[in-house]
């Protein structure tokens, strides 16, 4: 075992996302967001819920600004629904939606807490839904566009701008799975989908960069490090094909200027991709930071009777959070070694983590959700001994700050730090693995396995 430590500046926060937090989905001048339409269509949530009210942040800020105060964070992870920025296909700006950002913004501030802003957490705006959402090409200029109001707006008090969070996962979940919104279920759009998020997210940062030059700017990737299920090679090469996929489809043609060998037949894919001349000279990007959510891993063996990426994915023998994921602390450490090698030991954010476990108030009334402060133990541990091997980690963000809406899971599930009891006025309440998350940022010793695989 060995003792963690953290450079001097490293910046502890908490994170959620707006649909998932704010409610107030008609408030203001809001427009519509495919969330809204997706929530609002039966058979889509497991409870039926929607994120119509969710934690009520959008009215209850000053509180939840407070509760991060409370617990030492120095930082909040949010996201800027575009929705409430620009509500219709007009283009206008809604002011009042600006406003609200433009509050919270300063609340964080005058609190001595650093606003981490997210540009686009999921919820796009119907009306580019309708026009043929991120299939369509034309998505590009909105998003550039939306980019550019909010970031003159808010970049005067703003050090780090993350782009998106997790495309992978907006991408495949909405236009392959069909389980988010806008619950496609086409591989083939999915593919070609893909393309356009990259050539959206490269232009975005071109735009952010030109609107607030002092800035830096990333991305939240959501990245589920492959173990192969052998030492054997067959084994090897499809954990690396799923690596491909799922963690660097969204970055390596950004960053190394092509799409990853993902596919048993690459060609195929990329020829539904339709890649036009010019595309992959404007896709070069430069980050100046990469930020990574990480929740588990995944276990892959070769499987050549599925016929895509010949993998299969098998289940590991960890502890499983209530979502039924496999708990494997050192994959985060694996994860970090990985990324700091495959793209030159950038700056890295941890800008989500967290553990899914229902515990509430009990009869003392407090929540004593140990799984949860074991989960942060290790995985923080785990982060620490990525440091102390050289990997230049600037900042960890817990997911969540507030139990939420968490998509198609609806409200079953918890990840929050603190308690909300959404039978009962969403009072808020601090669990035990917030007063954890407080006891450590303050400076109280913690120990990590340095044997960990
Ligand atoms: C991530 C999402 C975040 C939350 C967690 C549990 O994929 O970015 O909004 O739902 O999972």
């Amino acid at each position: 075992m060995r003792r963690a430590k953290f450079p001097a500046g490293f910046i502890w926060g908490a994170a959620t996302s707006a649909y998932q937090v704010e409610g107030a989905w008609q408030e203001d001048g809001k427009g519509e967001s495919i969330w809204d339409r997706f929530t609002h269509s039966p058979g889509n949530i497991v409870d039926g819920s929607s994120g119509d009210v969710a934690c009520d942040q959008y009215h209850r800020y000053p509180e939840d600004v407070a509760l991060l105060r409370e617990l030492g964070l120095r930082a909040y992870r949010f996201s800027i629904a575009w929705s409430r920025v620009v509500p219709d296909g007009s283009g206008a700006v809604n002011r009042a939606g600006l406003d609200y950002y433009d509050r919270l913004v300063d609340e964080l501030l005058a609190n001595g807490i650093e606003p981490f802003p997210t540009l686009f957490h999921w919820d796009l705006p119907q009306w580019v839904q309708d026009a043929g959402g991120w299939a369509d090409r034309s998505v590009i200029g909105a998003f550039a566009a939306y980019a550019d109001k909010v970031v003159r707006r808010l970049g005067d008090r703003i050090g780090t701008w993350t782009v998106f969070n997790e495309p992978e996962v907006f991408t495949t979940h909405g236009h392959q799975h069909g389980v988010h919104a806008p619950g496609l279920r086409d591989p083939g759009i999915t593919l070609r989908t893909s393309h356009v998020v990259n050539l959206a997210h490269a232009e975005a940062v071109r735009t952010v960069r030109a609107a607030a030059p002092k800035t830096r700017i990333g991305s939240a990737f959501n990245m589920d490090i492959a173990y192969p299920a052998s030492e054997g090679p067959r084994d090897v090469a499809a954990a690396e094909r799923h690596h491909a996929w799922v963690n660097a489809w969204y970055l390596d043609p950004l960053v190394h200027g092509r799409y990853p060998l993902a596919f048993l037949d690459q060609d195929a894919a990329i020829a539904q991709m339709d890649i036009r001349p010019g595309d992959m000279a404007s896709l070069a990007t430069t980050f100046d930071f990469i930020a990574l959510n990480m929740y588990s891993r995944a276990i892959i063996a070769h499987d050549p009777s599925e016929a895509r990426f010949g993998i299969r994915q098998l289940e590991g023998p960890g502890r499983r959070n209530s979502f039924g994921w496999e708990i494997w602390p050192a994959a985060i450490h694996r994860l970090v070694r990985r990324v700091d090698r495959d793209y030159g030991h950038p700056a890295l954010y941890i800008t989500e983590n967290g553990c899914a476990d229902a515990t509430g108030p009990g009869p003392d009334g407090r929540v004593h959700d140990a799984s949860r402060v074991d989960y942060l133990a290790r995985h923080i541990g785990q982060v620490a001994r990525a440091i102390d091997d050289g990997c230049d980690i600037r900042g960890y963000f817990a997911w969540s700050l507030l139990d939420n809406f968490e998509w198609a899971a609806g409200y079953s599930q918890r990840f929050g730090i603190v308690w909300v009891d959404f039978e009962d006025g969403r009072r808020r309440l601090i669990k035990d693995s917030g007063w954890w998350l407080r006891d450590l940022v303050a400076g109280a010793p913690l120990d990590y396995d340095d044997a960990l695989d």
